[in-house]
């Protein structure tokens, strides 16, 4: 099917046919769109698109959300990462600015959502979909079409119960669904569930060759094998990453933990750098200086990611920078860049030019120590290789170190099929945060509650919801409990306090836990700090390693705390020595948490004082007030409190505050008293003058 006969039957979208022409070249559609388009999604029918990595599922979604939004409708496109958020919006916006008014909100959980009611198209986390409708706003009504993508991440223990309430949720307001799944065996059940017309397929755009690795050379499964000759002792990938580049192609190898990526980078890029000529390493160079400076003073890490760039490699990370993480992924795609070492952060939905996908570790850490990584998770990575944007053919590789190994790899992931998903909703602490947020939403009676339930994708595969009621039985008693639910006439209602802990979309434990504090009043920073390190939205928390455990051990031992806070007292520590102003480099050596990570928990600490400090307000346990708002801004900006004078100047961050106040300036009235000459010594002049101007100051005197 041309995609011009989709404007032909549908006129509405003619505009939106020239326009994915224009921009993504396509002309003729891929025989899975075609099918989709015949079941009649743009006629308003649910869809569930079940078909392999790469092959179009972003274009059925687009018209979609295209074709609602023409017609006046609300269109929302939910996905479960930041990063894919990001990518999709870029995307749409240089496509459809023209057409259709295009948002993306993924942070900041209690908004009203207001502010996203002039948008036609809104690009939203899933979490931020459920924040957002525990507001109410007025728009939900006019919702048309709702895309989710990766839906069989249903089955993932972290986001799966979330995307799931939301789902059934939406379910109740009448929407058109369009879920986009990866190849998974029971995708019917979630065409079942949502009432949607199922299509599936193995079709791939772009061939995807199978293989795996044993003694330099790799056996594919679709084409001839590879047999390679590898210098003596070079590390045993660089062999594939070397050849992949003289076949002037990129690189992808998929490792699974952050210090393995890095380890891996580096020992790649040894190898390779010598295949760079003057011209390419002068770019390279460049862009290493960009990632060093990304922070005030380049850590460890900055200079390690630095280093790898130099040499046509990168490592990609959650510990790293966001800049960072999107210089290299732009790089990467510029063809600058010919290797990422990634941990599984970069598997799902991303397009990159890696005609290469090789999977060194196939286990990763589990409750039980080393375990195999699912089928389905595996094929989400081999789909990273070959993209119809950049390549023609792809090769998704695993490696082996044993024959035992190579069978058993091959019989696995080459010819198994990914498993069938599961639902994940019977969790406790996600149930409790859900359970509260449908109450806030709606008064109801329990019967109407387990009829909610009653709805999930878990009632369709369970039938049995026994054992879940009698889970929500006591989490409803806790609620009340707590002082977040009140019964009356039967019905179940939120209490003020209960209805504002939804809308921070905090676990009603946290809350709690903060209530308690908030009437204990602790004076001591680390009680506080631990408090909030001791949350659910605070983890996973690192564990406290041997070379640590004399540090922290002396500090935990003056507290009264149960050896079950160990691990929090060790995240409350780090804050702490944040707010000494202790450097990033400090923080990753002595305690091993790496700069990307450590600001997510950062945000996550600023997140829940503020939403503590809400709560103060309500309760009318206020005595804390004050001290939260500090340490809130402490934290921010990792510095004693001596210098939060100075921190509120723009352009001061923590170490030109403390070299300031190093010469005896202490506030904003102590530098409009300094001399220019003074200033600039310590700022440098361009600083210095900066400052100066937006303080009023006369800056015509002496610079
Ligand atoms: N009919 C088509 N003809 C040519 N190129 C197409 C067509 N449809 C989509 N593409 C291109 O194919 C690429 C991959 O598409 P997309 O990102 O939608 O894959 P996907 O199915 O979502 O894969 P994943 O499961 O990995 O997320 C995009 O670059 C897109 O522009
Ligand atoms: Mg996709």
């Amino acid at each position: 099917m041309k995609l011009g006969e989709v404007s032909t039957k549908y006129p509405v979208l003619a505009d939106v046919v020239q326009r994915i022409k224009d921009v993504d070249s396509v002309d003729e559609l891929y025989p899975p769109q075609a099918k989709a388009i015949e079941t009649g999604f743009l006629d308003g029918k649910n869809l569930v698109l079940s078909i392999p990595t790469a092959s179009g599922k972003t274009l059925v979604a687009e018209l979609a959300l295209m074709s609602e939004a023409l017609k006046g409708k609300k269109a929302i496109y939910l996905t479960p990462l930041r990063a894919l958020a990001s990518e999709k919006f870029e995307e749409m916006k240089e496509k459809y600015r023209k057409l259709a008014k295009i948002a993306i909100s993924t942070g900041e959980y209690d908004s009203s959502g207001k502010e996203l009611a002039d948008y036609d198209i809104m690009i939203l986390t899933n979490e931020k979909m459920d924040s957002l409708m525990r507001h109410k706003p007025e728009w939900l009504e006019k919702i048309g079409v709702v895309v989710i993508d990766e839906v069989h991440l249903l089955n993932d223990k972290g986001r799966g119960p979330t995307l799931e309430i939301v789902t059934t949720k939406l379910k109740k307001l009448g929407v058109q669904f369009i879920a986009l799944s990866a190849t998974i065996e029971n995708s019917d059940e979630i065409a079942k569930w949502l009432d949607a017309e199922l299509v599936e397929s193995e079709f791939r755009p772009v061939q995807l060759a199978r293989g795996v690795f044993l003694d330099n050379s790799v056996a594919f499964k679709e084409k001839d094998d590879l047999k390679l000759d590898a210098p003596p002792g070079a590390c045993p990938l660089a062999v594939l990453t070397t050849d992949i580049i003289q076949k002037k192609a990129q690189s992808l190898i998929f490792v699974n933990t952050r210090r393995s990526a890095e380890k891996e980078a580096e020992e790649n890029g040894k190898e390779i750098s010598a295949l760079f000529d003057t011209e390419a390493k002068k770019k390279l160079e460049e862009i290493a200086d960009q990632i060093e400076n990304v922070l005030d003073s380049p850590t460890k890490q900055c200079k390690r990611l630095g280093k790898c760039v130099r040499t046509g490699t990168a490592f990609h990370h959650a510990g790293l920078h966001a800049k960072q993480r999107s210089l290299v992924e732009n790089n990467f795609k510029q063809n600058v860049l010919k290797l990422i070492c990634a941990t599984p952060t970069l598997a799902a939905g991303v397009n990159l030019p890696s005609k290469r996908v090789v999977i060194r570790d196939y286990k990763r850490y589990g409750n039980f120590g080393m375990e195999p990584i699912p089928i389905l998770e595996i094929h989400q990575m081999f789909g990273r290789a070959g993209r119809p944007k950049y390549d023609t053919e792809g090769e998704a590789i695993l490696v082996s170190k044993s024959v035992e190994e190579f069978d058993q790899l091959w019989d696995h992931y080459i010819d198994g099929r990914p498993e069938p998903i599961s639902s994940k909703l019977g969790v406790e602490p996600i149930l409790r945060m859900h359970t509260l947020g449908l109450i806030a939403e709606q008064e109801r009676d329990k019967k109407q509650l387990f009829d909610f339930f009653g709805k999930t994708f878990y009632a369709l595969q369970y039938e049995d919801m026994a054992s879940l009621e009698i889970m929500i039985d006591n989490i409803l008693d806790q609620l009340f409990k707590w002082g977040f639910m009140d019964h009356e006439n039967n019905r179940l209602k939120c209490t003020k306090l209960g209805l504002r802990v939804a809308q921070l979309y905090l676990d009603p434990m946290t809350a709690f836990d903060f209530l308690q504090m908030l009437e204990r009043n602790p004076s001591d920073e680390m009680v506080i700090l631990t408090i909030l390190s001791d949350s659910a939205e605070m983890r996973p928390l690192g564990s406290v390693r041997r070379s640590e455990e004399a540090l922290i051990f002396e500090e935990f031992e003056k507290y009264d705390l149960g050896d079950e806070q160990l691990r929090a007292f060790k995240n409350a520590f780090i804050f702490f020595e944040w707010m000494q102003e202790k450097t990033d480099d400090f923080i990753f050596d002595t305690f091993g948490m790496p700069p990307g990570s450590f600001r997510t928990k950062l945000s996550v600490a600023d997140w829940l004082l503020y939403a503590c400090g809400e709560i103060s307000r309500l309760s009318g346990r206020d005595k804390m007030l004050d001290k939260l708002r500090m340490l809130r801004k402490r934290l921010k900006y990792g510095v004693k409190r001596e210098l939060l004078p100075l921190i509120r100047v723009r352009n001061i961050g923590r170490a030109r505050a403390r070299n300031l106040f190093g010469v005896g300036i202490k506030s904003i009235e102590d530098i409009k008293n300094s001399s220019a000459d003074v200033l600039s010594k310590v700022l440098g002049k361009k600083t210095a003058l900066k400052i100066m101007e937006q303080l009023d100051m006369n800056t015509q005197t002496t610079l």
